[in-house]
C-alpha cells in the first residue's frame, strides 16, 4: 500500500474504541466522532489541526463530521480537511466515514440556502471539490426548510445516493414529526434514512421530550428514531466546553467562550449551570473519569445514541474525550446521581 511518508497510522488504532451500528443499518460509527465546526478555519494553526486529525484516527475515530459552512470563512474547514486528507489519508479512504451537510446560508441569492434540490445538489458538488473526494459517506439536510416541500428535500437526498455522491443520508435538527415523515418519504423512494444529527447534552434534552421544536407527533424524537430504525449522532455533547472543567475557574484565554462572535458566550456560563457542573465532578471521579468523559458516557448511556460528535481545540483535549468511547456504560445509580446533580442550583 502506498503510505504517505510523513504519516503512518497507528497499527493499534482499533484496539480501544467501540463502534455501534447506526439504527437498523449496517454501518458502524465510533462512539466518539470528531467534528470540524470550530478550529479548522483559515485562522487556525494547521499543525494543531493535523495533530488533532491524526490523534483521532490513531485512536479509532473513523468518523469526521463537516458541513459546507464550517470555517470561518464558509467552506474553509472542508478545504483544510481536503489538504490533510491529501497529505495523510488517501491510502486510508476506505477506513474513513466523512460527512457533510447543506441547509444554512452558504452563497448569495435564492439557491444558496434552505432545502431545495438545486441547493443541496450544487452544495454537495462544491463540498466534494473542496475536500478532494469522489463521494461523502454521509450527506445531511442540515435543517428543515419549511418553505420547501419535504418531498423535494428527501427526493434530492435520494438522487444524491443514486448518483453515488453519498453512501448514506441523514437529517439534522428536524423535529420528531418531520423526522417520521422524512423517514417515510425516503422509504417510499427506496432509500433509507440512516442518521439524525440533533443537539443533545445533559443541559439540552429536547430529543427526549414529546412536542419539542413544534412537533405534533405524540412521540419524542428518540422514540421516533428507535421505531423507524434511524441512528443518532449527537452534537455539542459537551455544551461547547461548558460540561468540562474548562470554565470552573473563569474564562481561560483562547477558549470558545472567550472568543468574539462565538456561539458560546459568557452569558451561557450562568452560576446555576456552573453549580451543576461542579456537582457532576464527584460522580465523574467515582468512575475514574473527567467531567467531559462523564458527559459523553451520559449521552451514550443505554445505547440509544449511536455516536457523540465532539469538537476540540487540541490533540490533548481530544485524547481526553476519545477515552469515553471505550468507557463502561453508566449504572442506574450513576444515572440517578447525574439527575440529582443536574437539579442543583447556585
Ligand atoms: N448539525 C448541526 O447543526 C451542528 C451544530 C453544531 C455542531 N455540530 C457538529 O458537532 C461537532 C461538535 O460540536 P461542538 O464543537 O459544539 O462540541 P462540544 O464537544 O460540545 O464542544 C467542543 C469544545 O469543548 C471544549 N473541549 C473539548 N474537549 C475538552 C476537554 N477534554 N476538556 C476541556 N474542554 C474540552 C473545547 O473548547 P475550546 O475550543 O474552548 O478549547 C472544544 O472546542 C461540530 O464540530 C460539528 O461537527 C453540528
Amino acid at each position: 500500500m502506498d503510505i504517505t511518508p510523513s504519516y503512518r497510522a497507528n497499527g493499534d488504532r482499533y484496539s480501544t474504541m467501540t463502534y455501534a451500528r447506526a439504527g437498523a443499518s449496517g454501518i458502524q460509527l465510533p462512539r466518539i466522532s470528531l467534528g470540524l465546526w470550530h478550529n479548522f478555519g483559515d485562522a487556525s494553526d494547521r499543525l494543531v489541526q493535523r495533530e488533532m486529525l491524526r490523534t483521532a484516527f490513531d485512536n479509532g475515530v473513523t468518523h469526521f463530521d463537516l458541513a459546507n459552512n464550517y470555517g470561518p470563512p464558509y467552506g474553509a474547514a472542508e478545504e483544510s480537511f481536503g489538504r490533510h486528507f491529501a497529505a495523510d489519508w488517501r491510502p486510508y479512504r476506505d477506513e474513513l466515514l466523512i460527512s457533510s451537510k447543506a441547509g444554512y446560508d452558504m452563497w448569495p441569492g435564492p439557491y444558496g440556502d434552505g432545502g431545495s434540490r438545486k441547493y443541496l445538489v450544487a452544495s454537495l458538488d462544491q463540498s466534494l471539490r473542496r475536500m478532494g473526494l469522489e463521494y461523502v459517506d454521509v450527506f445531511y439536510s442540515h435543517r428543515r426548510d419549511t418553505k420547501t416541500p419535504l418531498e423535494e428535500t428527501m427526493g434530492a437526498l435520494d438522487s444524491i445516493v443514486r448518483a453515488g455522491k453519498a453512501l448514506y443520508v441523514g437529517i439534522s435538527n428536524y423535529n420528531a414529526a418531520d423526522t417520521a415523515r422524512a423517514a417515510e418519504i425516503l422509504r417510499g423512494l427506496g432509500t433509507t434514512l440512516t442518521l439524525h444529527q440533533p443537539r443533545y447534552s445533559m443541559l439540552d434534552r429536547w430529543i427526549e421530550q414529546p412536542g419539542a421544536k413544534g412537533s405534533d407527533d405524540e412521540r419524542s424524537l428518540q422514540d421516533v428514531l428507535d421505531e423507524s430504525g434511524v441512528g443518532s449522532i449527537v452534537f455539542s455533547p459537551l455544551e461547547q466546553g461548558l460540561l468540562t472543567s474548562r470554565y470552573l475557574e473563569g474564562i481561560p484565554a483562547g477558549s470558545r467562550a472567550g472568543r468574539e462572535g462565538s456561539h458560546l458566550s459568557s452569558d451561557n456560563l450562568t452560576p446555576d449551570r456552573l453549580a451543576k457542573v461542579c456537582a457532576l465532578a464527584p460522580i465523574a471521579q467515582g468512575r475514574g473519569q473527567s467531567i467531559a468523559q462523564l458527559a459523553l458516557s451520559w449521552v451514550l448511556r443505554g445505547g440509544r445514541v449511536t455516536s457523540a460528535i465532539v469538537g476540540a481545540s487540541s490533540a490533548e483535549q481530544l485524547l481526553g474525550t476519545v477515552a469515553a468511547g471505550s468507557a463502561p456504560d453508566l449504572t442506574d445509580d450513576e444515572i440517578a446521581a447525574v439527575e440529582k446533580a443536574l437539579a442543583v442550583t447556585a
